[in-house]
């Protein structure tokens, strides 16, 4: 390592990865990065260099079991919540006379639901976490034809948010920011926009990862949910009942009338989690500050920084490549 690499935050540095992603980097068609120099395109999907490294990690390494639950989605489009509501959903008979000494009082949310590729198998050591309690509660991002073998092959679960694209969009910009080297200018709107239009984003293309997943959620329902960001915020009571009912956890009559769906909102809302010390002031084990994660959490904020016609050609691309899928996002 450089002097200079050791100063840089782990998801910043671009030289910790294995053998078998040095290889395959030459051979992919390569683009700017958001965050990182580089953007790599594998099977279809484009990825920064240690965030490949990561996926093919968790494509060798990772297996799923039965009682598994994954949160799948696009980044910037709601996971930090959704993981929140998870986490307190499946949870809840242990933690529910002690609301005061839940652990999202002091834990943030990416640290009690890790992401595969971007935090268990970032860097070079391969986790050992099979004997991590059932149901394990793990996220991702990964689009659906990249899952690991085994999670099509299991019985897990798989729990998909997507958010409004314009919405995602504009958050992506402005965590992309935060997020880049202090020696790296920011990048303007403008050109994360014709990106976004591209398809050329962290994951994306965008119209694939979503229609990937809803596609899935039409054919093997009992294992794929989709769920959206706005239709969570408008009745969070029908979402997360559908989500206890999918992970065969629903809620009881007592339940539903002692206002534990409330509690787990009130707890997992936006001003209550990014009021708490460890999300103001922590960091995650790859280096990106907790405080990060948590800007507005508002439905239609991308009004307030894209021109109607920035948002038309949004909207323009996705109909365009979602053409038929019968999905409205
Ligand atoms: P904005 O940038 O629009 O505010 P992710 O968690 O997938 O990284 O997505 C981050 C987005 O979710 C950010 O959107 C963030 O503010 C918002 N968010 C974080 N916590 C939230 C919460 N508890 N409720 C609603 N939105 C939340």
């Amino acid at each position: 390592m450089t002097p200079s690499q050791s100063h840089q935050a782990k998801y910043l540095r671009e030289d910790d990865i294995s053998q078998k992603c040095r290889d395959l980097l030459p051979s992919l068609p390569c683009e700017k990065g958001w965050i990182t120099t580089s953007l790599y395109q594998y099977q279809g999907f484009w990825y920064p260099t240690n965030v490949l490294n990561g996926i093919l990690a968790c494509q060798d390494h990772f297996r799923a079991q039965d009682t598994d639950v994954l949160l799948i989605t696009a980044p910037k489009s709601g996971t930090t919540w959704l993981k929140a509501i998870l986490f307190c959903l499946l949870n809840r008979a242990k933690f529910s006379g002690s609301m005061q000494h839940h652990p999202l009082h002091t834990q943030n949310p990416h640290d009690l639901v890790p992401f595969l590729e971007v935090q268990l198998y970032f860097g070079q050591e391969i986790p050992n976490l099979a004997s991590l309690a059932s149901p394990r509660l793990f996220a991702t991002h990964l689009p659906y034809t990249m899952l690991p073998r085994s999670v099509k092959d299991s019985g897990c679960k798989l729990v998909y948010l997507c958010r409004n694209p314009k919405d995602t969009c504009v958050s992506l910009w402005h965590f992309a920011n935060k997020m880049r080297s202090k020696a790296t200018d920011e990048m303007p709107l403008g050109e994360c926009l014709d990106a976004f239009c591209r398809g050329a984003t962290p994951f994306g293309p965008h119209w694939d990862h979503v229609q990937g997943y809803y596609n899935a959620s039409s054919e093997i329902p009992e294992r794929v949910l989709f769920l959206r960001y706005e239709d969570m915020k408008e009745d969070p009571h029908v979402h997360v009942n559908r989500l206890a009912d999918f992970l065969g956890c629903p809620l009881g009559k007592q339940e539903l009338m002692d206002g534990t769906v409330d509690r787990i909102m009130r707890m997992c809302s936006f001003d209550s989690l990014s009021a708490l010390e460890v999300n103001k002031s922590g960091k995650l084990s790859n280096g990106v500050e907790n405080e990060w994660f948590f800007r507005k959490g508002e439905v239609g904020d991308w009004l307030n920084y894209m021109t109607i016609e920035m948002g038309e050609k949004i909207d323009r691309v996705m109909q365009e490549k979602m053409h038929g899928s019968g999905l409205k996002l």
